[in-house]
């Protein structure tokens, strides 16, 4: 390398190691401080956290309830219906359904499929509770699989009818 590409080129190499030298500091920072958020993303995560916190809140309250009482009120038995149920979580905190049975009598039942684990939906489907996941069928009255790869029935939810008024029963 003669005197002239030497002083040409020992710039473009000062500059270029300053400049990859700032950029990694500057990710190093960012990794540091965290990516800068404008007002509204920063709202948004507030907003997120928030609900987290009451989510969790809520799960606690729902929890201490089931260690201290016997019995949850779940529903007014005039609000059950045939063909909807009423979501609901049980004393396990596990969702589950309550509806109105062929005999007017109140039908609660874990909606957890056998299957896989996944939600039954809420509507009847004709007249048959439907897990979507993987196409099980199970009856309404008594959780007994119909059709599809579920081959065990949804377990009943104990309950007792007081004043009426719809409560589940702690499992003893
Ligand atoms: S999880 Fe319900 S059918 Fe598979």
């Amino acid at each position: 390398m003669n005197r002239r590409n030497f002083l040409i080129w020992v710039p473009v190499a000062i500059i270029s190691f300053i400049a990859i030298a700032a950029n990694l500091l500057n990710k190093l920072w960012n990794y540091i401080i965290g990516p800068k958020l404008t007002e509204e993303q920063e709202a948004k995560l507030i907003e997120k956290r928030i609900q987290n916190l009451e989510r969790t809140a809520g799960l606690e309250k729902l929890r201490e309830e089931r260690l201290l009482k016997s019995k949850i009120f779940i529903c007014d038995l005039k609000d059950l219906k045939k063909k909807e149920g009423i979501s609901f979580v049980d004393f396990n905190l596990r969702p589950a359904l309550a509806f109105k049975g062929t005999n007017y009598e109140p039908v609660l039942i874990s909606s957890v499929c056998t299957h896989l684990g996944c939600t039954v939906q809420n509507k009847l489907n004709k007249g048959r509770l439907l897990c979507p996941c993987h196409i099980s069928y199970f009856e309404l009255e008594t959780g007994k699989p119909l059709e599809g790869p579920a081959k065990t029935p949804l377990p009943m939810i104990p309950f007792v009818v007081e004043d009426e008024k719809v409560y589940i029963l702690k499992n003893v």
